[in-house]
Protein backbone atom coordinates (compact mmCIF):
# COMPACT_ATOMS: atom_id res chain seq x y z
CA UNK A 1 0.00 0.00 0.00
CA UNK A 2 2.46 2.65 0.87
CA UNK A 3 4.66 1.97 -2.44
CA UNK A 4 0.93 2.36 -4.53
CA UNK A 5 0.19 5.99 -2.51
CA UNK A 6 4.22 6.85 -2.64
CA UNK A 7 4.23 6.44 -6.51
CA UNK A 8 0.67 7.71 -7.29
CA UNK A 9 2.14 10.88 -5.33
CA UNK A 10 5.20 11.31 -7.17
CA UNK A 11 3.12 10.96 -10.51
CA UNK A 12 0.40 13.20 -9.54
CA UNK A 13 2.66 16.24 -8.23
CA UNK A 14 6.79 15.01 -8.12
CA UNK A 15 7.20 16.29 -4.46
CA UNK A 16 10.37 17.29 -3.50
CA UNK A 17 9.90 17.16 0.34
CA UNK A 18 6.51 15.16 1.76
CA UNK A 19 5.09 14.87 5.50
CA UNK A 20 3.62 12.07 6.83
CA UNK A 21 1.28 12.50 9.68
CA UNK A 22 0.63 9.05 12.14
CA UNK A 23 3.29 7.52 10.50
CA UNK A 24 3.39 5.16 13.13
CA UNK A 25 6.91 2.57 12.26
CA UNK A 26 7.73 5.32 9.04
CA UNK A 27 6.76 2.58 6.14
CA UNK A 28 5.27 5.64 4.17
CA UNK A 29 8.23 7.58 4.72
CA UNK A 30 10.33 4.80 3.83
CA UNK A 31 8.87 4.61 0.29
CA UNK A 32 9.21 7.74 -0.10
CA UNK A 33 12.55 8.19 0.43
CA UNK A 34 13.21 4.73 -1.37
CA UNK A 35 12.18 6.99 -4.29
CA UNK A 36 14.34 9.50 -3.62
CA UNK A 37 11.80 12.02 -2.15
CA UNK A 38 13.12 13.49 1.19
CA UNK A 39 10.42 12.44 3.55
CA UNK A 40 9.18 13.02 7.07
CA UNK A 41 6.69 11.56 9.67
CA UNK A 42 5.46 12.47 12.75
CA UNK A 43 3.85 10.36 15.53
CA UNK A 44 2.83 9.86 19.09
CA UNK A 45 3.80 6.37 19.59
CA UNK A 46 6.88 5.64 21.46
CA UNK A 47 6.69 2.25 20.55
CA UNK A 48 6.71 2.60 17.04
CA UNK A 49 8.64 5.36 16.52
CA UNK A 50 11.40 3.58 18.52
CA UNK A 51 10.58 0.01 16.38
CA UNK A 52 10.95 1.95 12.94
CA UNK A 53 13.40 0.78 10.69
CA UNK A 54 16.83 2.39 11.11
CA UNK A 55 17.46 4.08 7.95
CA UNK A 56 14.10 5.80 8.84
CA UNK A 57 13.91 6.76 12.36
CA UNK A 58 16.34 9.98 11.76
CA UNK A 59 13.08 11.26 10.04
CA UNK A 60 10.27 10.76 12.69
CA UNK A 61 9.09 12.73 15.07
CA UNK A 62 6.96 12.46 18.32
CA UNK A 63 4.21 14.81 18.42
CA UNK A 64 0.49 14.55 19.47
CA UNK A 65 -1.24 15.62 17.29
CA UNK A 66 -4.51 17.20 19.59
CA UNK A 67 -1.76 19.24 21.08
CA UNK A 68 1.28 19.80 19.62
CA UNK A 69 2.28 22.28 16.52
CA UNK A 70 4.38 20.62 13.57
CA UNK A 71 8.10 20.95 13.79
CA UNK A 72 8.13 22.43 10.31
CA UNK A 73 8.51 25.59 8.91
CA UNK A 74 5.77 27.46 6.91
CA UNK A 75 5.14 26.22 3.22
CA UNK A 76 8.18 23.51 4.03
CA UNK A 77 6.24 20.38 2.18
CA UNK A 78 5.16 20.17 -1.41
CA UNK A 79 2.64 16.96 -0.20
CA UNK A 80 1.15 15.48 3.24
CA UNK A 81 0.20 11.69 3.41
CA UNK A 82 -2.49 11.54 6.27
CA UNK A 83 -3.78 7.60 6.50
CA UNK A 84 -6.11 6.16 8.90
CA UNK A 85 -4.97 8.83 11.58
CA UNK A 86 -7.70 11.88 11.70
CA UNK A 87 -10.65 9.22 13.22
CA UNK A 88 -8.49 8.36 15.93
CA UNK A 89 -7.87 12.09 17.20
CA UNK A 90 -10.07 13.83 19.65
CA UNK A 91 -9.80 16.94 17.63
CA UNK A 92 -8.64 17.89 14.45
CA UNK A 93 -8.56 21.21 14.31
CA UNK A 94 -5.29 22.03 15.14
CA UNK A 95 -3.68 19.57 12.78
CA UNK A 96 -5.85 20.86 9.91
CA UNK A 97 -4.47 23.80 10.31
CA UNK A 98 -1.01 22.90 11.15
CA UNK A 99 -0.99 20.85 7.79
CA UNK A 100 -2.41 23.58 5.89
CA UNK A 101 0.52 25.95 7.45
CA UNK A 102 3.16 23.31 6.50
CA UNK A 103 2.11 23.13 2.75
CA UNK A 104 2.96 24.96 -0.13
CA UNK A 105 -0.14 26.51 -2.02
CA UNK A 106 -0.55 23.89 -4.83
CA UNK A 107 0.54 20.85 -2.57
CA UNK A 108 -1.26 17.37 -2.26
CA UNK A 109 -2.55 15.90 0.40
CA UNK A 110 -3.75 12.69 0.78
CA UNK A 111 -6.09 11.43 2.86
CA UNK A 112 -7.05 8.14 4.06
CA UNK A 113 -10.06 7.40 6.85
CA UNK A 114 -12.65 4.97 7.31
CA UNK A 115 -16.60 5.85 7.18
CA UNK A 116 -17.90 2.74 9.44
CA UNK A 117 -18.44 2.93 12.92
CA UNK A 118 -17.74 0.81 14.93
CA UNK A 119 -19.28 0.77 18.83
CA UNK A 120 -16.76 -1.49 20.34
CA UNK A 121 -14.21 0.35 18.52
CA UNK A 122 -12.58 2.75 21.62
CA UNK A 123 -9.57 3.89 19.73
CA UNK A 124 -11.09 5.79 16.18
CA UNK A 125 -13.94 7.97 17.61
CA UNK A 126 -13.87 10.76 15.17
CA UNK A 127 -15.72 8.67 12.52
CA UNK A 128 -17.77 10.67 9.92
CA UNK A 129 -19.11 10.31 5.95
CA UNK A 130 -17.12 10.99 3.09
CA UNK A 131 -19.51 14.45 2.57
CA UNK A 132 -18.77 15.51 6.09
CA UNK A 133 -14.70 15.45 5.35
CA UNK A 134 -15.33 16.89 1.94
CA UNK A 135 -16.62 20.28 3.77
CA UNK A 136 -14.48 19.84 6.78
CA UNK A 137 -11.77 19.63 4.42
CA UNK A 138 -12.71 22.78 2.40
CA UNK A 139 -13.94 24.73 5.00
CA UNK A 140 -9.92 24.44 6.33
CA UNK A 141 -8.39 25.63 3.10
CA UNK A 142 -8.23 22.59 0.71
CA UNK A 143 -9.63 22.15 -2.79
CA UNK A 144 -11.44 18.29 -3.34
CA UNK A 145 -9.77 16.71 -6.45
CA UNK A 146 -12.64 14.99 -7.78
CA UNK A 147 -11.17 13.22 -10.58
CA UNK A 148 -8.89 11.50 -9.09
CA UNK A 149 -9.36 8.77 -6.12
CA UNK A 150 -5.94 7.10 -5.52
CA UNK A 151 -4.71 3.39 -4.97
CA UNK A 152 -6.99 2.05 -2.68
CA UNK A 153 -9.75 4.03 -2.52
CA UNK A 154 -13.00 2.62 -0.78
CA UNK A 155 -11.17 -0.64 0.26
CA UNK A 156 -12.61 -2.36 3.48
CA UNK A 157 -14.68 0.53 4.14
CA UNK A 158 -12.10 3.09 3.97
CA UNK A 159 -12.06 5.62 1.60
CA UNK A 160 -8.99 8.17 -0.08
CA UNK A 161 -9.31 11.69 -0.45
CA UNK A 162 -7.33 13.76 -2.44
CA UNK A 163 -6.98 17.41 -1.90
CA UNK A 164 -4.63 20.16 -3.43
CA UNK A 165 -3.93 23.40 -0.73
CA UNK A 166 -5.32 26.62 -1.78
C1 LIG B 1 -4.31 3.11 12.39
S1 LIG B 1 -2.71 3.75 12.65
C2 LIG B 1 -2.25 4.25 10.98
C3 LIG B 1 -0.78 4.23 10.79
C4 LIG B 1 -0.30 4.46 9.35
N1 LIG B 1 -0.58 5.81 8.90
C5 LIG B 1 -0.90 3.46 8.41
O1 LIG B 1 -1.68 3.84 7.53
O2 LIG B 1 -0.59 2.27 8.55
C6 LIG B 1 -3.01 5.31 13.44
C7 LIG B 1 -1.74 6.03 13.86
O3 LIG B 1 -2.11 7.29 14.42
C8 LIG B 1 -1.29 7.53 15.53
N2 LIG B 1 -1.97 8.48 16.41
C9 LIG B 1 -3.14 8.31 17.08
N3 LIG B 1 -3.41 9.39 17.83
C10 LIG B 1 -2.39 10.26 17.63
C11 LIG B 1 -2.07 11.53 18.16
N4 LIG B 1 -2.86 12.15 19.03
N5 LIG B 1 -0.94 12.14 17.75
C12 LIG B 1 -0.10 11.53 16.85
N6 LIG B 1 -0.34 10.31 16.33
C13 LIG B 1 -1.46 9.68 16.72
C14 LIG B 1 -1.10 6.17 16.17
O4 LIG B 1 0.03 6.12 17.02
C15 LIG B 1 -0.96 5.28 14.92
O5 LIG B 1 0.38 5.15 14.53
Amino acid sequence: MFQLVSLSMKKCFNPKRVLDVGCAKGFMVKAFREQGIAAWGVDVSEYALSTAPEDVRNHLFKVDLNRDALPFSDGYFDCVTFLGTIECLEDYDRILCEIRRVMQPGGGLYVRTTYRTDPEDTIRKNIHSRSYWLKEFRRYGFKFLPTWEGPLANQWSYGTLLFERR
